[in-house]
């Protein structure tokens, strides 16, 4: 029987009792469960084979509901999420004493976000606890934007993955934490820089690397494909320098003509950003499942969801 349904009462009834589920958002799909229950924030380790120190984002129904969970709420902060919320942006904050320490990692902060997909948000609204989620793949795999993609990683281990149908942002949300009240990017994501811009001024960028500087490198490689791929500057005129037979290509929107390209993504025919950005994850998981010698992404226009796109594609690329 198939793991996927769209009940809201099952999902309910399994996150009661401390089980798990896969849960859709706006950005990708999640792995959620009661932040109060030490046996589901357990078991969401263990399926992600994720190390206990990288914390978890904590989903709330409402922005109503934040000071339950963070304290000594920084103006911006607040300004941000009045802003985005429910939306693919999330907050590190000063956590509340009963954030519990497994989250959040025995960190003395708390990610928090509204997601913005209403079988979701109707979800939430009938727990009385709100849901530790990460990305619903195994630690340093593809994200996944469908139910399907959840149940392919997970279908042995896992009692349901909620259908929502595919994510309308398609890449993980944009982190943003405070330093001195004045916010800094953690994540680039789903919620492009110059929006936030547009509300706050300008904001620093921190990498992941120096947030976690006890595991270095340990993130830098993240949402990639088994299959070796590679990130080109410049158009895919070099790829009659690869040996490779059996190529993908991932583009924008040009089509590309070579007798070695046996798969060819094109992420929007209008060049569209946001289009291409929803595309990407589901792009790569079609690509890796092609059989292929490698795959080669194009370099995306460096201006607002083309910065995040990068990102990815040069996490993949990393060895
Ligand atoms: O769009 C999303 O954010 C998705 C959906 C399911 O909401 N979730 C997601 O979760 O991408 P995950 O666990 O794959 O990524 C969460 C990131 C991790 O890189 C973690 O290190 C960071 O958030 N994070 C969580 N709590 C943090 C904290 N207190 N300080 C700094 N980074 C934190
Ligand atoms: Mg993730």
């Amino acid at each position: 029987m198939s793991i996927i349904s769209n009940s809201i009462t099952k999902a309910v009834a399994l996150l009661n009792e401390e089980q798990i589920i896969g849960i859709p958002t706006e950005t990708v799909y999640g792995l959620a469960g009661n932040i109060y229950s030490s046996k589901a924030i357990k078991s969401i380790f263990t399926m992600k084979q994720r190390p206990l120190f990288n914390p978890l984002i904590v989903h709330i129904k409402s922005v109503n509901d934040l000071h339950e969970i963070a304290r000594a709420v920084p103006e911006k902060a607040l300004i941000l999420a009045k802003a985005f919320w429910p939306g693919p942006l999330t907050l590190v904050l000063k956590k509340q004493i009963a954030i519990p320490d497994l989250v959040t990692g025995g960190k003395d902060t708390v990610a928090v976000r509204v997601p913005n997909h209403p079988l979701t948000l109707a979800l939430l609204n009938q727990l009385a606890y709100p849901l530790a989620a990460p990305s619903a793949n195994p630690f340093g795999c593809i994200s996944p934007t469908t139910a399907a993609h959840v149940a392919g990683y997970f279908k042995d281990l896992l009692p349901l993955v909620l259908d929502g149908g595919a994510c309308e942002r398609g890449i993980e949300s944009t982190i943003v934490g405070f330093v001195n009240g004045e916010p800094v990017v953690y994540r680039l994501g789903s919620l492009a820089l110059e929006d936030i811009e547009a509300i706050v001024g300008p904001v620093k960028m921190i990498t992941h690397d120096e947030i976690a500087p006890a595991a270095p490198g340990m993130f830098s490689k993240h949402y990639a494909p088994l299959t070796t791929t590679f990130l080109t500057a410049d158009e895919m005129e070099k790829l009659k320098t690869f040996p490779q037979q059996k190529i993908g290509v991932l583009v924008l929107q040009k089509e590309i003509d070579d007798p070695k390209i046996v798969q060819q993504e094109i992420l929007s025919s209008t060049g569209n950003l946001a289009e291409a950005a929803s595309q990407l994850y589901a792009a790569l998981h079609r690509l890796d499942n092609c059989h292929l010698d490698c795959i080669i992404a194009e370099r995306f226009p460096d201006v607002g969801l083309g910065k995040t796109i990068n990102d990815r594609l040069q996490r993949a690329t990393k060895k």
